[in-house]
């Protein structure tokens, strides 16, 4: 099931996975020691570390630091951070793919217990960890959460979980902020993944493993800025990849499209039904970071925009031959011949143009 290949050169890295032991930190752990770094997984519990040993099998070589340690507080992750530097001269860079899944209690039933563990008790240990070690990392390291697209996208019965993943993808916009360049934050947002638990399943989604290669990818691209990257699908994550891969910053590649739509008399209700039906098909396209629909303000009968972003311009490419079949039904609703979309592209150069582009990510 492991399929580790082309993995950039990180000897003599120094990485922390707290949550290694998981399902995902699995690929992520096993992709930092493929690629010769010195990888420390904390545990809380004896019995995940020897589980997770086992797990690891012959992957687990001397450059695996297994310890058991409570490393979700603040004042655990200090300590970590501190025997991580006793023990390896330093820190280099951080994946932190803490916590699971939670589900089962509409978001009015949740008592206390539920909160403090879903929700406070996982935002905690995130915390902790980036206070412990930020401040500690190499300036060529990169600080990598690991989230679940639930941060984008309301999963019901599993509220907790959203509300949580979301407050860390904006944590990371507003660390990205705050670290002004200096330091690299990235969050990878993961559809759901093939793992050891899942088995090798729908060869369409992700794998661990390739969660880890989008990681070390992301380390070892110096010259790639910190941001949102998402691997909802097999293909995002080998696009994200050999963009991370060909030292291109993730983005500057991006197209967006923006159309003006103006409907045919009294057929205004039913172009935005045919637009909204088409948004789930569009979301899920390979590459597509981005598809809204809006209208003028104070103007419910007017033009409709509709905006979209792609990672490329193959990625557009292939979202027009896949929607090719759609639009005979939204010609028939238009007042005038639909005509393509205007294609926009990032201005080169400077960091605050990338910040822009990177709004398309998080939008
Ligand atoms: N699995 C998927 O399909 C999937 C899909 C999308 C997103 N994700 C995201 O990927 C991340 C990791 O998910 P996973 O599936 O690998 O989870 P997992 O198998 O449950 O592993 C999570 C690890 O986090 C550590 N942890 C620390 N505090 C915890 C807490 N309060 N509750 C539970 N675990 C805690 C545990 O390590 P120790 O006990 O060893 O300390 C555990 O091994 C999460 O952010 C998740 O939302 C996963």
């Amino acid at each position: 099931m492991h399929s580790i290949t082309a993995l950039p050169d990180l000897s003599g890295r120094r990485v922390v996975v707290p949550g290694g032991t998981g399902a995902v930190g699995e690929g992520v752990v096993r992709s930092y020691l493929a690629a010769g770094a010195d990888v420390l997984v904390p545990t809380r519990t004896r019995e995940r570390a020897e589980e997770f040993r086992r797990v690891l099998g012959d992957a687990a070589t001397d450059r695996l630091h297994l310890l058991v340690h409570d490393y979700t507080t603040f004042v655990g992750a200090q300590q970590l951070a501190e025997e991580m530097e006793r023990r390896l001269g330093g820190v280099d860079d951080v994946v932190a793919p803490i916590g699971g899944w939670w589900a089962g209690k509409q978001l009015w039933e949740i008592d206390e217990s539920d909160w403090q563990s879903a929700f406070v008790g996982l935002a905690a240990a995130h915390v902790a960890v980036l206070r412990a070690f930020l401040p500690r990392l190499n300036a060529d390291g990169a600080f990598t959460l690991i989230v679940g697209e639930s941060a984008l996208t309301p999963v019901t019965g599993s509220s907790l979980v959203s509300m949580e993943q979301a407050a860390l993808l904006m944590m990371r916009q507003v660390l990205q902020a705050e670290v002004a360049g200096r330091q690299r934050v990235f969050a990878l947002v993961l559809g759901p993944v093939r793992t050891r638990l899942t088995g090798s399943g729908d060869q369409d989604r992700v794998s661990a493993d390739q969660v880890g290669a989008v990681a070390v990818a992301a380390s070892a691209a110096a010259a790639v800025g910190g941001r949102e990257i998402r691997l909802r699908s097999r293909a995002e994550a080998d696009q994200a990849l050999a963009l991370l891969q060909s030292g291109q910053p993730v983005g500057t590649g991006t197209v967006v499209a923006v159309s003006t739509m103006e409907a045919r008399n009294g057929r205004r209700e039913d172009l935005v039904e045919v637009l909204t039906e088409l948004a789930t098909q569009i979301r899920a396209e390979p590459g597509c970071l981005h598809y809204s629909v809006h209208r003028a303000r104070g103007d419910a009968d007017g033009p409709l925009l509709v905006v979209q972003a792609f990672a490329s311009i193959e990625a557009f490419r292939q979202h027009s031959a896949s929607i090719a079949a759609q639009i005979p039904r939204i010609a028939a609703l238009l007042a005038t011949p639909p005509v393509p979309p205007t294609l926009f592209e990032p201005v080169p150069q400077s960091a605050p143009t990338e910040g822009v582009v990177e709004h398309w990510f998080v939008a």
